[in-house]
């Protein structure tokens, strides 16, 4: 497995990483599915030590998969491992009556970061991320105080921010702007290309770069027909809804041709695109079995020029459009 350095941190991080919010399994939030459906936790404990078996040495989770589920399971699976790093997000916490509340507070981040350390059994997080705080917080200024602060007290080795998946960059400049922490974490993908102009400037300023959701949801893996319908406990049921289940699916046929002609998976496909961007640290898709992580691990291929050229073109004409449409879905 390929490592890189993660921006101008000491960190080496694999170019694939093991994404873990769909191990945490089908939490919600009042009526509101933030999981994928049901897990076996057996499964997830195998896909995560098959991940770290193949080379996957970074995994990306929050306090909020699975509502501590997820970085309980990881802290079990790895606790032997102290040399896979794990970064863990903060910010998300639900309110009495269930709703998701924002909580960027200087006592909440204290308080999620001694319990997040608990349930991964570690005494330091390696990446600590601000799980989409919003400018407004930003400027506020006590979230950064305090990530500040636990990088002093030792208690995380590196910081940053998880980006909103539509529009990166107002928080993304911000932290470039002040030189704040030392990563990114966006979305982008063959069908989101959004973030490709933050991704250099954020590159060339030193910053680690991590790619989410390279598989849009699993749509990118060629699994999906239009008759894919998803449980009620699987945030999907509301994000991809049929009529852009089938409008994605008419636009991918190109791509999988694409995959054929380089005898890649369609999933290589998607992961190679990715990784064929040289800002990027380390590309996080989702896994929840061990099929998917002996899948996802596989060596990514070198895409020529000319096809990274007409994958751009095509989200310009094509994705970025559906895209405005996946937008209003939420
Ligand atoms: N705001 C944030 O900070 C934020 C938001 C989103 C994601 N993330 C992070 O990014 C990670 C990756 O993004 P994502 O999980 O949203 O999306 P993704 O990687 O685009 O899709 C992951 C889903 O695709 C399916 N899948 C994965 N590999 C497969 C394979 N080889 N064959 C068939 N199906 C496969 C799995 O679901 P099924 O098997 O159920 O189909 C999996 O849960 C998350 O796990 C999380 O760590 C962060």
């Amino acid at each position: 497995m390929e490592k890189r350095r993660f921006g101008r941190s000491d960190l080496m991080v694999s170019a694939i990483g093991f994404g873990a919010w769909g191990i945490g399994g089908p939490a919600m939030a009042g009526n509101t599915a933030i999981g994928w459906g049901r897990v076996d936790d057996g499964e997830s404990m195998r896909a995560l030590r098959t991940a770290v078996d193949r080379g996957i040495n970074f995994i990306d989770t929050a306090d909020f998969y699975g509502l501590g589920h997820s970085e309980s399971l990881i802290g079990e699976a790895l606790k032997s491992r102290p040399d896979v790093l794990i970064a863990t997000k903060v910010g998300h916490r639900l309110n009495a009556d269930g709703s998701i509340a924002l909580d960027y507070s200087r006592d909440h981040i204290l308080s999620a970061c001694e319990q997040s350390l608990r349930r991964l059994q570690r005494e330091r997080i390696d990446y600590y991320q601000l799980h989409s705080a919003k400018l407004s917080h930003l400027q506020q200024g006590d979230c950064i105080g305090v990530m500040q602060q636990l990088v002093k007290e030792g208690k995380v080795r590196y910081w940053g921010l998880s980006l909103s998946t539509f529009h990166p960059e107002p928080e993304g400049d911000f932290m470039l702007q002040n030189g704040l922490g030392h990563g990114l974490q966006l979305v982008y993908n063959l069908i989101n290309q959004r973030a490709r102009d933050l991704i250099a400037r954020a590159a060339a300023a030193g910053y680690g770069i991590i790619a989410r959701m390279p598989l849009q949801f699993g749509l990118l893996t060629g699994k999906f027909t239009r008759q894919t319908r998803f449980s009620e406990d699987d945030h999907r049921r509301f994000r991809l809804p049929p009529h852009l289940l089938e409008r994605a699916l008419d636009t991918l046929e190109p791509v999988w041709t694409m995959a054929d002609a380089y005898a890649a998976s369609k999933t290589g496909l998607a992961l190679s695109f990715v990784l064929a961007n040289p800002g990027v640290s380390t590309v996080i898709p989702g896994i929840k079995t061990e099929q998917q992580a002996l899948e996802n691990s596989r060596k990514p291929v070198r895409l020529a020029e000319s096809d990274i050229e007409q994958l751009k073109d095509r989200y310009i004409d094509e994705w970025d459009p559906l895209l405005r449409e996946m937008e209003r879905a939420g």
